[in-house]
């Protein structure tokens, strides 16, 4: 398994998915850059969001708020003073750990040497001193436990502190006028601050959600497993806003639609699991994780979280503006009409670049092709087709006789609707292999028949059967599989 998660990288990097970013300075450490399959990527999944999210319901709609926000949102929050990791430095090689990372880990490796019920302890231990905030305790542990840094193999350790995992910068030319402000670390306040915005602007009733895909950051303090956690990220996340008391309705509801998203792109449930939050946010009264099975284990993708109305009076404390939405209905109860108050908050929360890992690991396979005279390998990438980043490659069997320029002419159809490649070089076999590598579904080739008759041949990403078809009809075919 370790072996097919360096293939999946290695693999991403050799055909235009994910760059490490600055490369050419040696990399800057948790950035990433997505190159050109690896954008067109990232988008279908974006669009596959945006549309079961914001196209499929009438009660969600979508906006795009900035990522420099009024300081002050940061204190309404409780990320200025609550969004931190405790960290411990290493003094002999000065290398920077999460303490309750190093602590984790040694309960795993309990674990694996059959020691549960001191893993259980430890773990017991770790989670109170988590929550009393008790720092000189983590590091107790972790001096009990005798754990030693990977790299200078001591354990010399300095005391724990807290580390904001946000970034700031300054406002303005001059230092002395200017003010702190961040990078937001979620896009949810975005949502948060103009849900009246969009809620009298667009007429919406309780409930209703407001979307929104965007970059947020955040200072991790150990940046591991490639895409999994960044300094810089993209988040895709939706607000739902429901009546106070039919929160829990709500969150079961939001819970199995999102488990749904995903296995709707064909993933094998087994794939997938939840996982309850003991220990939760400041913000949330009930949180669980939608895990997918890496090769490195169970990681969370995505959160769906009931926040109260934790921030909106928040933000009605901290902004002094009414925040309280006015609902008209008659309650049945009381006959009346339910009146002003804050509304409860679902939020779901995936990070679009630990889906994107996920679905390039879902689609990654090594297949064997061998037959008894020879032996055969392809690797393919069984993307969902609406995801594929090509969705079909043009190829004019020779570079002659005008088979390029009626291969051209079919793409010029095409190209509009669908993102194509053309190829003209090497021979056939091999262009395909290319193209099942970036996920490709179909592959057409233009012949000397074509000239004649119109036809092409279609040959097809996962049985890699072919067929001739008019190339009139491909426009419908292309079409039928590669929509949503
Ligand atoms: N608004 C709620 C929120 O931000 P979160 O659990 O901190 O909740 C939501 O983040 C999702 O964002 C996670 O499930 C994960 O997929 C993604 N995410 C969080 N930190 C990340 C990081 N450093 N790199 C990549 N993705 C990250």
């Amino acid at each position: 398994t370790d072996d097919l998660f360096k293939n999946v990288i290695s693999h991403a990097k050799e055909y235009g998915f994910v760059f490490q970013s600055s490369e050419i300075y040696d990399g800057l450490s948790a950035v990433y850059d997505y190159g050109q399959n690896g954008s067109e990527l990232k988008n279908n999944i974006k669009t596959y969001w945006w549309k079961a999210m914001v196209q499929m319901n009438e009660n969600i709609v979508g906006i795009d708020s900035a990522i420099f926000m009024h300081p002050t949102i940061w204190k309404a929050s409780g990320h200025v003073d609550g969004f931190s990791d405790p960290m411990i430095d290493n003094k002999d090689s000065k290398k920077r750990y999460r303490a309750d990372q190093l602590l984790e880990d040694r309960i795993a490796q309990l674990d694996e040497e059959g020691k549960t019920s001191e893993a259980e302890e430890l773990q017991i231990e770790m989670d109170n001193a988590l929550k009393a905030e008790n720092l000189p305790r983590l590091r107790e542990l972790i001096i009990e436990q005798n754990i030693k840094c990977p790299v200078s193999g001591t354990a010399n350790w300095t005391d724990v502190r807290q580390f904001n995992l946000m970034f700031s910068t300054q406002v303005g030319a001059i230092a002395d006028e200017s003010d702190t402000i961040y990078l937001r670390p979620e896009t949810a306040q975005g949502i948060f601050v103009n849900y009246l915005n969009v809620q009298k602007s667009g007429r919406m009733k309780i409930p209703f959600g407001i979307a929104q895909i965007g970059k947020a950051f955040r200072n991790e303090v150990i940046a591991r497993q490639f895409i999994i956690r960044m300094r810089e990220f993209e988040q895709m996340e939706m607000q739902f806003f429901v009546r106070p008391g039919t929160q829990r309705e709500w969150f079961d509801k939001w819970k199995q639609t999102r488990l749904n998203w995903h296995l709707a792109l064909g993933t094998a449930p087994e794939k997938y699991r939840y996982h309850e939050h003991t220990k939760l946010a400041h913000y949330a009264d009930a949180a669980f994780d939608i895990e997918y099975n890496f090769p490195f284990g169970f990681k969370e993708v995505e959160g769906i979280h009931s926040r109260t109305d934790f921030d909106l009076s928040q933000h009605e404390k901290f902004s002094r503006k009414k925040m309280q939405y006015f609902d008209p209905e008659v309650d049945p109860e009381t006959g009346k009409p339910y009146g002003n108050y804050i509304p409860y908050v679902i939020e779901t929360s995936i990070g679009l670049d630990r889906m994107f890992l996920l679905t390039l690991i879902n689609a990654y396979e090594e297949e064997d092709l061998s037959t008894e005279e020879k032996q055969d390998s392809r690797t393919v990438l069984r993307l969902h087709p609406a995801l594929a980043p090509v969705k079909a490659a043009i190829f004019p069997l020779t570079k002659k006789d005008g088979l390029p320029e009626k291969a051209r002419e079919i793409m010029d159809k095409l190209k509009l609707n669908f993102n194509l490649q053309y190829e003209e070089k090497d021979a056939i076999g091999k262009r395909y292999r290319r193209q099942d590598a970036i996920g490709t579904p179909f592959c057409i080739t233009v012949d000397h028949q074509s000239l004649e008759d119109n036809t092409v041949t279609i040959r097809h990403r996962d049985t890699m059967e072919q067929e001739r078809v008019n190339a009139d009809d491909l426009e419908r075919i292309i079409g039928d599989l590669v929509s949503w």
